[in-house]
């Protein structure tokens, strides 16, 4: 299989003796990072899964996917964080949600507003559902709530036995609340390897359910990720683009852009660059260091974003996934009057236009002292993602050790929680 991903380095503004200053520090980090990977400790697990996956787990994901479509509507996720944005990534990437050939996906627990959640109760009310609550530590607040007002839901809508054959649970083996709550009721549990965190876990159960119940072919994204692991296992900086990424991303910080915007001309790839923004942010964002992942989509963000890329401070770099050939296109007409003033672009594909777009975009904001990498794919389908997701899992493992801080924590996060709990009253 071919890897997919092109990346064109011509923008960036950095030179090949820069880059290969960095190759014994990218070989000490890639040694460090394939140490010990079972242990649970290290949280590398993510690095062999497309290879090592656990096949039975992976098989008895398609047995329930295919259960939850043969009687399901609805499927809702119940997760935050990388407990669901993988999953809505790729099921957002390759699936039209305006013509749904299987059952519908729909996202919660991953905030706290009642609107929100009264909003899906209303539009599930007549349609037949499922659960995949979805919780590493099995005791976040924001899934915990939204999967006790859905249990609730279900048990009164289909009595206690029928609902607990439509509520699967994905969580840490033997730990945790959801553990505790899914042995006692007896729900079909699928695990998260305790080596592997959170934000790295979309190629597990996490992503996989939800992502095969909207028809997408799980082979397919582990296939893709089993080419990208082994393209991208190369110590050698010179044959390792991902690596190359990752020690650009550090020179470009090192030279005050601070800010890093991940652009596409493609809207189904808007949730992929939520996960992306999780991925980094939490993983770098530490000890008062890190690059702050921020993301638009083109042309959209030309007409609101882009006068500050183009003229804002000088801190900011872009990544851009280009992907080259969208899934359809539409050719613009002719017309004899012509008041529009659009006839010079008739016969011309929507296509090349948005392409026209980019590259004038990328050339005016590297002009403008904004560096671009361009990552290209020729397009997008489940071998892609598969190897994008691997790709940017692993450079932003090397990105962050290169940093030296732990890209696989996120202590922070625990003070606003701590702050809450007080504020609720909650038993320490
Ligand atoms: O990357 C992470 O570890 C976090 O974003 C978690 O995915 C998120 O906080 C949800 O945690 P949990 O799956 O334990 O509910």
């Amino acid at each position: 299989m071919d890897n997919n991903i092109k990346i064109d380095w011509k923008y960036t503004g950095i030179s090949d003796k820069e880059i290969y200053a960095y190759s014994e520090k990218v070989k000490k980090v890639h040694k460090e990072l394939n140490k010990n990977i079972e242990d649970k400790d290290n949280y590398t697990g993510w690095i062999d899964l497309p290879i090592n996956y656990e096949k039975r787990e992976f098989e008895k994901i398609k047995k329930i996917a295919k259960k939850v479509n043969t009687d399901s509507d609805v499927l809702i996720v119940i997760g935050i964080g990388g407990s669901y944005l993988g999953a809505r990534a790729v099921i957002d990437a390759l699936t039209n949600k305006y013509e749904r050939k299987s059952t519908e996906i729909i996202y919660v627990g991953n905030n706290l507003n009642p609107t929100y959640i009264n909003e899906i109760i209303d539009y599930v009310s007549d349609k037949d559902i499922s659960i995949n609550v979805i919780s590493k530590s099995g005791k976040t607040t924001e899934p915990a709530i939204a999967f006790r007002i859905f249990r609730d839901l279900m048990e009164n809508k289909y009595g206690i036995d029928e609902a607990r054959n439509r509520i699967f649970v994905t969580t840490t083996k033997r730990k945790g609340a959801l553990y505790k709550i899914a042995m006692q009721e007896k729900y079909v549990k699928l695990s998260i390897p305790e080596n592997i965190g959170g934000r790295y876990s979309v190629l597990t159960a996490v992503g996989l359910l939800p992502m095969c119940v909207a028809g997408i072919n799980i082979d397919d994204i582990m296939a893709g990720a089993k080419c990208a692991a082994e393209t991208y296992n190369d110590d050698n900086i010179k044959h390792n683009e991902c690596y190359k990424y990752a020690v650009v991303r550090n020179i470009l910080y090192a030279n005050d852009k601070n800010i890093e915007i991940l652009a596409s001309y493609e809207p189904k790839l808007f949730y992929f660059a939520e996960w992306w923004k999780q991925l980094f942010g939490e993983s770098e964002g530490k000890e008062h260091l890190g690059i702050f992942p921020s993301s638009v989509t083109y042309t959209t963000d030309l007409h609101s974003l882009g006068q500050y890329v183009q003229e804002g401070r000088r801190n900011l770099f872009e990544t851009v996934i280009n992907v080259e050939n969208p899934n359809s296109d539409i050719v613009i007409g002719y017309d004899e009057e012509d008041l529009d003033e659009l006839n010079y672009i008739a016969g011309k594909k929507l296509s090349y236009v948005n392409k026209k777009a980019m590259e004038g975009t990328i050339q005016a904001h590297v002009d403008g002292d904004v560096p671009n990498i361009v990552i290209n794919v020729d397009y997008l389908d489940e071998i892609v993602m598969g190897q994008l997701i691997y790709f940017f899992e692993k450079a932003c493992a090397m990105s962050g050790m290169l940093f030296g801080i732990n890209p696989f924590d996120q202590p922070g996060v625990e003070k606003y929680k701590s702050n809450m709990y007080e504020l609720l009253g909650k038993n320490k």
